[in-house]
């Protein structure tokens, strides 16, 4: 049995009745280069895809008077955190429990058409990998479900012990970029035959006996978040939420995103470099007959990291990334 961290924390909004500074809930980083990232103007309509413990939401609000800001999120917890601590001090914060791959028809019935500027804060909050319940760390003992939305049926639990082979190590190479993602779906499927695998403790020590790398660890946190990405479609959401973000964009208006892994990095990346493009045509067609138009312009042309004190502050932020492209005129 491997040891696991006992030290876990309560939800933040179960402590106490005292409104919070919501740093308990989740530390946002690249706090102030995301906000100076979004280039705010008094008047103006924003978007918070990633509610969380609602550290940028309220950096947004502070940062000019006179503006409206609508606050995405798919966990009902980041809502009742929100609801029971800060919500009632900004009559210009509007709360909407939803997937961001929604976020045109959640606009929509707030009567919202374009925007000024969105933030996507990518992956999960501090206080839903560190509540042992909710089993998306393999550092915390608890069931196998990961949903970020707990409304959803298919749980982490569904996928370890009903899934096939090849979907497994599917899952476990797209998701996980993990190597030995054959050898661990192969483990897993001769341990169900004998008992369903239930927690996360359960899982981890199977791909514990089953890697020959010596970094456990990662491997371990490779398959959580390959199960994680795939169980919540991550990627389809923020592919789709940033075909969306362009198009609702007033001209001047910025999309920033931070991500904590190479894979949404790289989709961030790729869709920024698309956009930004005036021509797709084959290099040697004579001339251009694609009619492509560049929608975005690309601000951080390499992607903005926290600083070394940030790191050693919060260690969440150690693998984020920031990019910006701003809306063409
Ligand atoms: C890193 S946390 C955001 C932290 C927040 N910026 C703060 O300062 O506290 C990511 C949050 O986004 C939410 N989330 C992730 N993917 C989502 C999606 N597709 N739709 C809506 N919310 C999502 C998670 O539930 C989580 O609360």
């Amino acid at each position: 049995m491997i040891a696991l961290q006992k030290k876990t924390l309560t939800p933040a909004s179960a402590i106490d009745s005292e409104p919070k500074t919501g740093n308990e809930y989740h530390i946002p980083v690249l706090l102030k280069e995301s906000i100076q990232a979004l280039a705010i103007h008094s008047g103006g309509i924003y978007v918070d895809a990633t509610l969380g413990g609602g550290g940028h939401t309220r950096a947004i609000l502070a940062s000019e008077k006179d503006i409206k800001l609508y606050a995405f999120d798919r966990d009902e917890n980041a809502l009742k955190f929100a609801k029971d601590n800060f919500l009632s001090s900004y009559q210009n914060l509007v709360l909407i429990k939803d997937n961001f791959a929604n976020l045109r028809t959640g606009l929509a019935l707030e009567r919202v058409k374009k925007i000024d500027g969105i933030l996507f804060d990518l992956g999960v909050s501090f206080n839903q990998i560190s509540t042992p319940g909710r089993g998306f760390s393999y550092l915390h003992e608890g069931n196998l479900d990961m949903r970020m939305d707990e409304s959803e049926k298919l749980t982490a639990f569904d996928i370890i012990n009903d899934f096939p082979f090849e979907k497994l190590k599917e899952i476990f190479f797209e998701f996980g970029e993990e190597r030995e993602a054959a050898r661990i779906a192969a483990a897993i499927i001769s341990q169900r035959k004998l008992n369903k695998i239930k927690t996360t403790s359960e899982l981890s020590e199977i791909i514990e006996r089953s890697t020959r790398s010596r970094f456990k660890m990662k491997a371990k946190a490779r398959i959580f978040q390959a199960l994680r990405i795939y169980l919540n479609g991550e990627i389809e959401a923020l592919k789709q939420a940033l075909k969306d973000a362009v198009n609702i964009l007033n001209p001047k208006g910025r999309i920033v995103v931070i991500s904590y892994h190479s894979i949404e990095d790289r989709v961030v990346k790729k869709f920024f470099q698309y956009e930004e493009k005036s021509c797709i045509c084959p290099p040697n067609f004579p001339k251009c007959v694609c009619n492509k138009v560049s929608t975005l312009k690309i601000i951080t042309k390499k992607p903005i990291i926290p600083s070394s004190q940030e790191i050693s502050e919060n260690r969440m932020a150690r693998s984020a990334k920031m990019r910006v492209a701003e809306k063409r005129g």
